[in-house]
């Protein structure tokens, strides 16, 4: 039997709290959006498509998150800053940043486009950076501290099939990670990781592995993750709220695997 997480923690453990979630109207962006607001935060949610945007704020209100939109896209510098000035106007600060916006697809190496590989690098990498940009100055005066969290994976620790284009993105956004927790650790700004491993209903599992016999999906990867299931998107929100809250305060730099073990995986000799 699989064990699903609830959480361990206080629903006030956020309270105060504004956070900007990109990508935020599906998938993991919208559990992260979701759990923050469960536990308190004020969230404003950031995406491309407005009828998903509309939605997922309708779905946050049914749950009494006080939540809003934006729409934008994490490439255009402009777009960034026009989110934060929002946060900031509407909900009078912003104190978290969740950069969940990604672009992936499956392709081999030489059937990859420069376009393609570029339009990856742009929104997970570019994307990252120019929000946490656009950011910093509202999060250097954030009441409890700043923070942001990466979304990442674990696809470029070893090398991954036909993903050449999102591993060597993820590496990058590592990278960011690691620059700017060092450099923004004396504002009081956090800068952290989580890399999800292979989280069942989600847009990137739906691309990476696409078939119709979810049961088989399910069967072939907990055989792959020492912890015996597929991950949640609630695994991973809820390791967004540990970071988040006072339990993380002293974490920066560092990206938290959230995997059940997958990337570890060797077959036995
Ligand atoms: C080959 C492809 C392709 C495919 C797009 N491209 N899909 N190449 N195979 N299946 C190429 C296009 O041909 C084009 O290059 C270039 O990429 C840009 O494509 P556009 O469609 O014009 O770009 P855009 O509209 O900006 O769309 C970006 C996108 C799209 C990444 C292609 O799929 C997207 O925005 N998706 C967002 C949602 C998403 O992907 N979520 C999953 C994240 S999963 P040419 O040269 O042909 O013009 C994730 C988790 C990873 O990140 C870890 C998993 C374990």
């Amino acid at each position: 039997m699989s064990r699903l997480p609830a959480s361990p923690f206080v629903t006030s453990i956020l309270a105060g709290r504004v956070a900007l979630v990109t990508g935020g109207g599906s998938g993991i962006g919208f559990e992260v959006a979701r759990q923050l607001g469960l536990h308190g935060a004020k969230i404003i949610i950031m995406g491309r498509r407005k009828s998903f945007l509309e939605k997922a704020v309708g779905l946050l209100a049914q749950e009494a998150v006080q939540a809003t939109w934006v729409q934008g896209d994490v490439r255009q510098p402009e777009d960034a800053d026009k989110a934060v000035e929002k946060a900031v106007h509407d909900f009078g600060s912003l104190s978290i940043l969740v950069n969940a916006a990604a672009g992936n697809f499956l392709v081999a190496g030489e059937d990859l486009s420069t376009k393609g590989f570029r339009t990856v690098m742009e929104i997970d990498t570019v994307g990252s950076f120019n929000m946490s940009r656009a950011a910093f100055k509202a999060l250097k005066v954030a009441p409890e501290g700043g923070l942001i969290i990466n979304i990442s994976a674990t696809l470029h620790y070893g090398a991954t099939w036909y993903q050449t284009h999102a591993s060597a993105a993820k590496a990058a956004v590592d990278s960011l990670t690691r620059s700017l927790g060092l450099e923004w650790g004396s504002f009081g700004i956090r800068v952290v990781g989580i890399a999800p491993g292979p989280i069942a209903d989600t847009p990137g599992m739906a691309k990476l592995a696409p078939t119709n016999d979810s049961s088989a999906v399910d069967e072939l990867v907990a055989e792959l993750i020492p912890l015996g299931r597929m991950g949640t998107k609630t695994d991973i929100a809820l390791a967004a709220v540990f970071l988040c809250s006072s339990a993380g305060g002293f974490i920066t730099g560092e990206t938290l695997v959230v995997d059940g073990g997958h990337w570890l995986f060797k077959p036995q000799m």
